[in-house]
């Protein structure tokens, strides 16, 4: 058992120390005895409590005993309970959503013009580990951008070589002209700290992480801007083109021989080290997936029949939208009222690290608004816009002090909050954890709808990256959890694998694969 766990029960139980105290021996030896598998966390089971596959029937009292044991003042008030309902996904929702996930993705595979784009990526084989050679790869996620060059060692060994850059709000959202330039200006930079000259012919691959509708393997035109990006004169506009314009105009002689979104990269990638991966998965910025379909699944498809019979489809499931199914509060509401791409991307605004922050700063408003946090006074700081950060979650999710003191630090160091009360922060710690298990559930249900649509419950790697999965605690063993209330024991079948860098490997391995198409 984790250590830590006895001591957040303890934080959750009372503010009384005694009581506390005497609680807390209760609830360690209580948790001792609850039988969970190791990477489990038993507290993250609270919220599902119809979770039979995972959970053994004697221990359910227990834990739910763990969940509702809120300082006694709130419970009173009824606001955790009540933020409770409104967050708690059941297991009943997520079969649910597992199920209709898998029919829109059969929709969209069948026609354009759904909710979810399911677009063919044109990639069409998988490595096989063996490829060599140096590869130029861009990579343009969200606030980052990377050049890469990366060197192909065969055996599913890979160097890299980078430099990275923030892309700036002003870039984000100016001209589609100045942000290419910045591009090909980023581009010539690394070529000059390699000693390379520009003149000389080179191939690249481009992980342009937005929907895209993908024309060729090297080109496509964007559908919508996500992840705050609004840049001008880019919608419906060839994204290699207008590369290839910046580079020209920059004097540099590269050609784009493969355009790739960073679920694609991943996907690839990954396969290069494991040939079991079949699905590449985005929790980052943004979120997204893309997994390998059998060609006669995809009815859409009107192109030539690839000798493979696959191709990897990038399911932009961001866009997932449906309102009887997902878990919709007032506080996603009133985020993507605000955001500036309204009633786009609900799912993702549901679960992925631009946003988690975001959805955490209304709720805590809300609770200063009707006086139960921080004796109902605000801050400047926390009345801005996505100045609560997904980091911070992070924070106080691994906060098990006593007296919640990183918490604290997030609270009024950062935050400008003052003075705050040790409840204040169990309350604040609780509403993280309550929007963190949301996420992490409604993730697993996109990847079980996956592994569903594919037929492969026997044996399937899902390589996953971004920043949430990497840095967000307990959000991988919470999706494992899920899983398993999901698909039982097939669900050990499905490995969640952390993925190394796919939006440039795979960039670069794509280019190496496709680059004489
Ligand atoms: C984009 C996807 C991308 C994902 C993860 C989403 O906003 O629409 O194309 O894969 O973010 O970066």
């Amino acid at each position: 058992m984790d250590l830590d766990t006895p001591f957040f029960i303890f934080g959750l139980t009372t503010g009384v120390a005694l009581t506390a105290a005497v609680q807390y021996f209760i609830s360690a030896w209580t948790a001792a005895k609850t039988p969970h598998s190791k990477d489990s966390t038993p507290r993250d089971s609270v919220h599902h409590p119809d979770a039979s596959p995972i959970t053994s029937p004697d221990a359910l009292p227990a834990i739910r005993r763990q969940s509702w044991n809120v300082p006694s003042f709130v419970a009173a008030e009824g606001t955790l309970p009540r933020l409770e309902r409104e967050f708690t996904v059941s297991s009943h929702r997520l079969q649910t959503m597992v199920r209709h996930l898998v029919n829109e993705m059969k929709k969209g595979l069948a026609q354009d013009g759904h909710t979810l784009k399911m677009i063919p990526s044109y990639v069409i084989s998988r490595p096989t580990g063996f490829e060599t050679g140096s590869y130029f790869a861009l990579d343009l996620g969200g606030s980052n951008f990377r050049v890469c060059l990366v060197i192909l060692e065969g055996q599913g060994r890979t160097r890299v070589r980078q430099t990275k850059h923030i892309v700036s709000d002003e870039l984000k959202t100016g001209s589609g002209e100045a942000l290419f330039d910045f591009f090909a200006e980023c581009i010539s930079k690394f070529l000059q700290e390699l000693g390379l000259d520009p003149s000389e012919a080179r191939s690249l691959g481009f992980t342009f992480s937005f929907p895209i509708e993908q024309h060729a393997i090297n080109s496509g035109t964007l559908m919508q801007w996500n992840k705050g990006f609004s840049a001008t004169g880019v919608l419906k506009a060839d994204v290699v083109e207008l590369l290839n314009k910046a580079l020209k105009k920059a004097r540099i002689n590269v050609k784009v021989t493969a355009l790739v979104n960073d679920t694609v990269g991943t996907l690839i990638s990954h396969a290069y080290r494991d040939p079991q991966t079949y699905v590449g998965v985005i929790f980052g910025t943004g979120t997204n997936a893309a997994y390998v379909e059998r060609i006669e699944e995809i009815p859409k498809w009107t192109g030539p029949i690839p000798p493979t019979k696959e191709m990897v489809i990038n399911t932009e499931w961001g866009a997932y939208d449906e309102a009887s199914v997902l878990p919709i509060t007032s506080f996603d509401r009133d985020l993507d009222r605000a955001s500036t791409n309204p009633r786009k991307q609900i799912f993702e605004k549901m679960i992925s690290g631009m946003y988690l922050g975001e959805i955490v700063r209304y709720v805590l408003l809300d609770l200063i608004s009707t006086g139960e946090l921080f004796k109902g006074r605000s801050s400047q700081t926390l009345t801005t816009p996505y100045q609560f950060e997904t980091a911070y979650m992070s924070r106080i999710e691994r906060d098990h002090s006593l007296e919640l003191s990183d918490t604290k630090a997030v609270l009024e160091d950062i935050l400008g909050l003052q003075a705050t009360t040790v409840q204040d922060r169990r309350i604040v710690k609780h509403v993280c954890e309550l929007v963190g298990i949301r996420a992490a559930r409604l993730s697993a249900a996109g990847v079980a709808a996956i592994v569903t649509k594919m037929n492969r419950l026997d044996a399937c790697t899902v390589a996953v990256d971004g920043s949430v999965f990497q840095n967000y605690p307990h959000f991988a063993n919470r999706m494992r959890d899920a899983l398993r209330e999901l698909l039982g024991i097939m669900a050990e079948n499905i490995v969640l694998e952390q993925a190394r860098d796919g939006s440039g490997e795979g960039a670069a391995l794509i280019a190496a694969l496709h680059g004489h198409d």
